[in-house]
Order: structure tokens, then sequence, then C-alpha cells
């Protein structure tokens, strides 16, 4: 949930892709919750990312329409080249208005940067076929000790000029506000959080982990300053490696709420 950077988020598919196997868990955790009798002819997966999760869906229903939805030309690059029966798209998934009512709405880890959760969660709902679900893993990430870190060092430093108006991911609403506003259209609403304890492994693992994803407003906001750029980073790497140490055997634990949810209109 941020307000629209002055200049759009610059996404890179290589550090992204760096956890994919940890990034990955929760998505097919979601998959894996699908209901057993959806047998879809439309279905979007909304801020797709480099494509994986939607050529998977294509693979898990091979007689859908599967459509992929993202912002960003640098990870839709790799979509494109990884699977062409899906259809890619750029866009908004603000401004998303398909044409046909869809069968499946998927999205992991994408509307957490989408702005407005009040307006977009019903929104979502009213493009849904009849029995069509909506399917969400979205990160529980403000409140967590990296997220404080990576904002509190933003104000500490010759940097904090640049990156004071740059908005970053806003905490979600509660589970139970998700629940009504989905509870007038939908039915089989089931919401649930999980904390991953994603064991990740290199230099400044927490630090690097963050670069792919929480830190990429602040990335493209620096990007043109690559003296703060660098004093942020290190200051911010030092944080982390306080905060998460490594451990004897190369491993730094990180701690990793995230909110669930399904949803079926009726
Ligand atoms: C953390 S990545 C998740 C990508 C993919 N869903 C996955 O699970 O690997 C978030 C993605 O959402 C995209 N995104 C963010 N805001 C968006 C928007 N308003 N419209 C479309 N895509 C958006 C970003 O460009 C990025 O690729």
């Amino acid at each position: 949930m941020t307000a629209a950077p002055s200049a759009p988020v610059r996404w890179d598919p290589d550090t992204y892709g760096r956890f994919e196997a940890e990034r990955d868990r929760a998505a097919l955790d979601l998959l894996v919750r699908l209901p057993d009798d959806l047998d879809p002819r439309a279905i979007w997966d909304l801020g797709c990312g480099d494509g994986h999760h939607a050529s998977l869906l294509k693979r898990r229903y091979p007689r859908a329409e599967v459509h992929g939805l993202e912002q960003s030309a640098d990870m839709l690059a790799g979509a494109g080249a990884r699977d062409d029966t899906v259809r890619w798209h750029q866009g908004d998934i603000a401004a998303w208005a398909p044409e046909r009512p869809v069968d499946l709405i998927f999205a992991n880890a994408a509307l957490q940067w989408v702005d407005d959760h009040e307006g977009l969660f019903p929104r979502l709902a009213d493009q849904l076929a009849p029995r069509g679900v909506l399917a969400v893993q979205m990160p529980m990430a403000f409140e967590t000790r990296h997220h404080t870190l990576m904002r509190d060092v933003a104000t500490e430093g010759p940097w904090a000029g640049v990156l004071r108006d740059v908005p970053t991911i806003a905490p979600l609403l509660s589970a139970e506000t998700y629940y009504d506003r989905l509870a007038g259209t939908c039915a089989d609403i089931d919401l649930w959080s999980t904390t991953y304890l994603h064991a990740l492994t290199g230099e400044a693992a927490v630090l690097q982990w963050m670069s792919g994803t929480a830190l990429r407003p602040y990335l493209t906001a620096l990007a043109g300053s690559p003296e703060l750029r660098r004093g942020y980073l290190d200051a911010l790497g030092e944080a982390l490696s306080r905060a998460f140490p490594k451990r004897p055997d190369g491993v730094t634990l990180l701690p990793f709420p995230r909110l669930f949810l399904l949803a079926r209109a009726r």
C-alpha cells in the first residue's frame, strides 16, 4: 500500500530471484489451498513478477486462459521468455479491468504494493465470475524488525532528505477488515497467517533479501546518488547484521509473517 512514487519503482528480477526457494514457499502454500472443484476458464495473476506462478497455473489448469499482469517491464521481460502459453500484460493492478469475469484471481506478494485496500479488495471481488476464487498472499512486513530498521536508518544520515517522502510498504488492514470488505460478495472466506523462519545463506543475507523487494523504492530514489546509496546500504547492513546475526553454520534466520486469504464469489 503505497502512494504512487514520483519515479516508477525499478525492479530487478535477478536480485528478486536470489531467494527464489524461500519466496516461492508461501505462493505454493497458497496454491495448494485452491478448492478442488475449481475448473477455471479465465485466470489472472496480478503482479506476476517473472511469471513463474502464472506459468505454474497454466500447467495446473491447461484449459484455462491464463493472464499475467505486471507493472515492471524489467520483471515482465523474463515472463515473456518463460512461457508463451500465458498472455502477459504490462499494467497497473489499481487500474485493472478485465473484459470478462475471472474464475481465479491470484496475487502473491503483490497487493501490498497497491494503495487503498478498503476499495481494492471489493473491486477485485467484483471481477470474479460466480464461484470464482480470489487467492492472495501478502507479507505482514510493516511491523517486522527488518522493516522498522529500514525506515529508521532512512531517517538517520545524509540520505534522509532524499528518502523522506519516498513511500514504502504501509501496514496491511486487519484480517477482520479484509473479511468484512469481502463478505458482501464472497463466501467461504478463509484467512490465516503464518510466520516463516526463512533460513537465508550468504553475506548480508537480510540486506540482500530486502534489496529484492522492500528496498526497491529507496534504491530507485537513490539511483542517481551512488555515495548516498552506498552509505545508506552500509548503515542498514550493519544494523541488520546486529539484529539478525549469522549463525555458526552460515545461516541467517529471518522471521517473516504473511497473511493468506481465499474467498469465493457467491
Ligand atoms: C514481490 S514481487 C512478487 C512477484 C510475484 N507475484 C511472485 O510471487 O514472485 C511484487 C511484484 O508486484 C509488482 N507490482 C507492484 N505494484 C504493482 C501494480 N500496481 N501493478 C502491477 N504490478 C505491480 C512489482 O512490479 C513486482 O514484480
